[in-house]
């Protein structure tokens, strides 16, 4: 096990009505702040006018601004943060999901910062100061409302970068499963996708000696594999829904990839997905992920027969741990497909033509200093361009 430093500063409100409590929990931060949101979703569910009584009843001043869409983009970003020094914000409240959250994360950044907040992304450059960010989630997925991550689009240079900052993880986090029965049935299994996702990068390690977080990473992936299928058949299912809304947050809150390497190679290959195609991001991991599996899996087999007993309930011959991993593999793909996640790139509309460019892209090749991506087998541009041919 290597050496962590877990620091989370979110608090999490969690269950039944809580966004009746935004006002009073965000009041210790700010008395004016700005309201954001996406593309009408929480207008038409009643949620705008609950949080704005909420604000109302405490005392806060809001501006707003609306129109986020999904793949956020840096344009509106930028207006944002003009909207914010005009108008003397305190706090950016995003009531959406995670590219209303990512967007505000942006905002924030820029708020303080003399020159463009894309300077952020993608770059490593750390972020000194940022305005607190408070979030009301409509839809577990991208696990933003207490990770220190932000993901914006620039449709100029077709880039989607990252930036990752302690300055920006929310400081509160109001999460009611009863917002999420709203969702269509694509956007469940995204979200169920892009959560798995997030411990798969964690759990997949060439560090050894981890079982705590082992165990807490395949608990967490059968809670969500259990109760997904549930909400995507049954979306009024609240129970169900609790289960899988603090799974997407417990995935993405970093504590599962403590004390072990990370991967985020399938994350690093979708988001070139996503800069070009604009596709759903968990809809790309759906397609990206067992590609990767199958690529990778020789370099730790250990691993991988693992992941196929202890998560996907595999069962046989243990001295055949190919066949394993394997089937481990064929199951976690019939469970996308049970989802109606897409299987290849194909069923997403991508073709072959852009996939060279991508995979340099993903690598740092195109930008003449090839990093590679991933951890557990570290991928160079050829790598990735292999995967995306097993998942054509
Ligand atoms: O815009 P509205 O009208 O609100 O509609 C949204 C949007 O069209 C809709 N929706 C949300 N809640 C709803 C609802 N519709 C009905 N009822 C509800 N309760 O769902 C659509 C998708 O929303 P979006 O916020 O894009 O989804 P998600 O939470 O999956 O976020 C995806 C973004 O997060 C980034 C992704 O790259 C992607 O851009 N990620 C952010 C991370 C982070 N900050 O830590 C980590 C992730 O790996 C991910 O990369
Ligand atoms: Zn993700």
């Amino acid at each position: 096990m290597l050496n962590f430093d877990f620091y989370n500063r979110t608090r999490l409100v969690f269950g039944r009505g809580v966004q009746a409590q935004v006002g009073e929990g965000i009041a210790p931060f700010a008395k004016k702040v700005m309201l954001h949101y996406g593309g009408g979703s929480i207008v038409r569910s009643g949620l705008y006018d609950q949080v704005a009584r909420s604000l109302s009843d405490a005392g806060i001043d809001w501006v707003e601004l609306g129109g986020v869409e999904p793949n956020p983009r840096l344009s509106l970003v930028r207006e944002g943060v003009g909207i914010c020094r005009r108008e003397g914000v305190e706090l950016i409240l995003a009531v959406g999901g995670g590219s209303v959250i990512d967007s505000a994360k942006a905002i924030a950044i820029g708020v303080y910062y003399d020159g463009d907040v894309w300077d952020f992304y993608g770059t490593g450059k750390p972020v000194e100061k940022a305005l607190p960010v408070a979030t009301v989630l409509t839809i577990p997925a991208a696990g933003s409302e207490a990770s220190v991550g932000s993901v914006i689009t620039n449709h100029e240079t077709c880039q989607k970068m990252a930036c990752n900052s302690l300055e920006i993880r929310p400081v509160v986090s109001f999460v009611n499963p009863e917002l999420f029965a709203t969702l269509p049935k694509n956007q469940i299994a995204n979200g169920v996708s892009d959560m798995m996702s997030h411990i798969f990068e964690r759990y997949f390690t060439n560090t050894t000696h981890t079982d705590l977080t082992d165990a807490l990473c395949e608990a967490t992936l059968r809670t969500i594999m259990k109760n997904g299928p549930i909400v995507y058949e049954t979306p009024s299912d609240y129970d169900a829904w609790c289960q899988v809304g603090f799974g997407g947050t417990v995935a993405h809150n970093d504590l599962l990839g403590m004390g072990r390497a990370q991967d985020w190679g399938c994350h690093d290959m979708e988001h070139e997905l996503s800069a070009i195609y604009d596709v759903a991001h968990g809809a790309g991991l759906a397609v990206l992920t067992p590609a990767w599996m199958t690529y990778v899996h020789k370099h730790n087999p250990g691993m991988f027969v693992q992941f196929a007993v202890n998560v996907m309930g595999v069962t046989g011959d243990f001295r055949d741990s190919e066949a394993l991993i394997l089937e481990g593999i064929d199951r976690l793909r019939r469970f996308y497909r049970r989802l109606g996640l897409p299987q290849t790139l194909k069923e997403l509309g991508i073709d072959r033509t852009q996939f060279d460019l991508m995979a340099k892209k993903a690598t740092g090749e195109a930008y003449g200093g090839e990093h590679g991506v991933g951890g557990l087998k570290k991928l160079m541009w050829q790598d990735v361009l292999a995967i995306y041919e097993l998942a054509a």
